[in-house]
């Protein structure tokens, strides 16, 4: 099992699930009820499944496609450990994970 952080967009709530390996970041996400559309599904055409991963875990991580950048190049308040949570596969090695939902508490709060 990979353990979940999901940290709310103003950084004020966090959630702590479990995964199995080979899950989607994103399902996992919806599961807990978290905020995220993934309005395309995992097609890489929408970026509503954005998430700002924590800079360690975000080294982890297998890098992000040509295709996944592009997305991510017009998500709004995209940061540099930006991913799509469609394209992150949970992988036992990472153990566990944190992210955060994007947000604009976020920019305001100048985190
Ligand atoms: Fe649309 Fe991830 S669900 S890009």
């Amino acid at each position: 099992m990979i353990r979940v952080t999901f940290i709310s967009a103003d950084g004020q709530t966090r959630q702590q699930v479990d995964a199995p390996a080979g899950a989607v970041l994103l399902d996992v996400a919806q599961a807990a009820g978290q905020p995220l559309e993934g309005t395309c599904e995992g097609q890489m055409a929408c970026s509503t499944c954005h998430v700002i991963v924590d800079a360690d875990d975000f080294a982890k991580l297998t890098r992000a496609s040509e295709d996944e950048e592009d997305m991510l190049d017009l998500a709004a308040a995209a940061t540099r450990t930006s991913r799509l949570a469609c394209q992150i596969t949970l992988d036992e090695a990472l153990e566990d994970i944190t992210v955060r939902m994007p947000g604009e508490f976020y920019n305001m709060q100048g985190m």
